[in-house]
């Protein structure tokens, strides 16, 4: 009988270099794309596929904000701030994602999401990505405190790190905003869905955003354009479109399917 693979191990068979498409191979404790001769680290256990020089303009600001803050963006879950508990079960309510399915969380943060999914009885084989090593270094730690086995990688969302129709479920919670170019993420979630694959992506709303009225005098007003669902990024042939209000409008949601063909 073939052993079993911890989704760490598995995920070295669906990484790509995202430049060349290549396969990567294991060498050294590194991961080599042969074709060109590019060399990617594998760090702590996590592979590294994201070079600095890709990392710029909002994407970097992120990256150095949740490097910063990764030790405490837990707490946000613990103490249930702004009832974060109804709206983990609102979006688990809405994802169509089953026991067995391939499932991809780009910009995973603490795997605080795939938690969620496992407490409402989704044993996937799960796989995430974060542009931030620390926000990995402490998913990787509370994927074992948790019991949910999971493949992670440091790696861009606007240039995924994976082969193409490699996942069921494709879903992404609390990046998006501010990513430095929204319909390459998106189009890039399309490109490793499966044909058939159900794709979620959700963030905060401008409702959010919004100072409370004793502040508004004192602070710049938020623009609607980074906070409005990306309705307009989605290609036409994708099925099913559709927007959900989240947590009282402070969230959106958009989900939608990759059609079959
Ligand atoms: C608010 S946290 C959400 C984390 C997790 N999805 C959750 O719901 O708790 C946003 C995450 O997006 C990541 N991120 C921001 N820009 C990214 C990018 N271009 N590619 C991948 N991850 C990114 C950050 O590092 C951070 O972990």
């Amino acid at each position: 009988m073939e052993a079993v693979k911890s989704k760490q191990v598995e995920i070295l068979e669906l990484l790509r270099n995202p430049d060349t498409g290549n396969a990567l191979v294991p060498e050294n404790r590194a991961l080599v794309d042969r074709e060109v001769g590019e060399c990617f680290s594998i760090r702590q256990g996590i592979p590294v596929i994201l070079r600095k020089d890709d990392v710029f303009g909002w994407n970097r600001k992120s990256q150095r904000g949740y490097d910063l803050g990764s030790s405490l963006y837990d707490l946000l879950y613990r103490f249930n701030l702004m009832n974060l508990n109804k709206w983990l079960a609102e979006i688990a309510e809405i994802m169509e994602a089953k026991s067995g399915d391939y499932i991809l969380e780009t910009s995973v943060g603490t795997g605080q999401q795939l938690l969620n999914l496992k407490n409402h009885g989704v044993e996937g084989h799960f796989f995430g990505n974060d542009i931030s090593f620390g926000m990995l270094k402490k998913c990787l730690k509370n994927l074992e405190t948790w019991d949910v086995d999971a493949g992670l990688v440091q790696g861009n969302a606007e240039a995924l790190p994976f082969g193409s129709e490699l996942f069921d479920v494709v879903f992404h919670v609390g990046g998006f905003n501010f990513f430095n170019d929204k319909e390459k993420a998106i189009l890039e979630m399309i490109r490793v869905g499966k044909p058939g694959a159900k794709i979620y992506l959700v963030d905060e709303s401008i409702e959010f955003a919004k100072p409370p009225r004793w502040l508004a005098w004192l602070l710049p007003k938020p623009n609607p354009e980074v906070y409005a669902p990306p309705l307009i990024h989605i290609p036409g042939e994708m099925l099913d479109i559709a927007e959900y209000e989240l947590l009282e409008r402070k969230f959106w949601m958009v989900a939608f399917q990759k059609p079959l063909a």
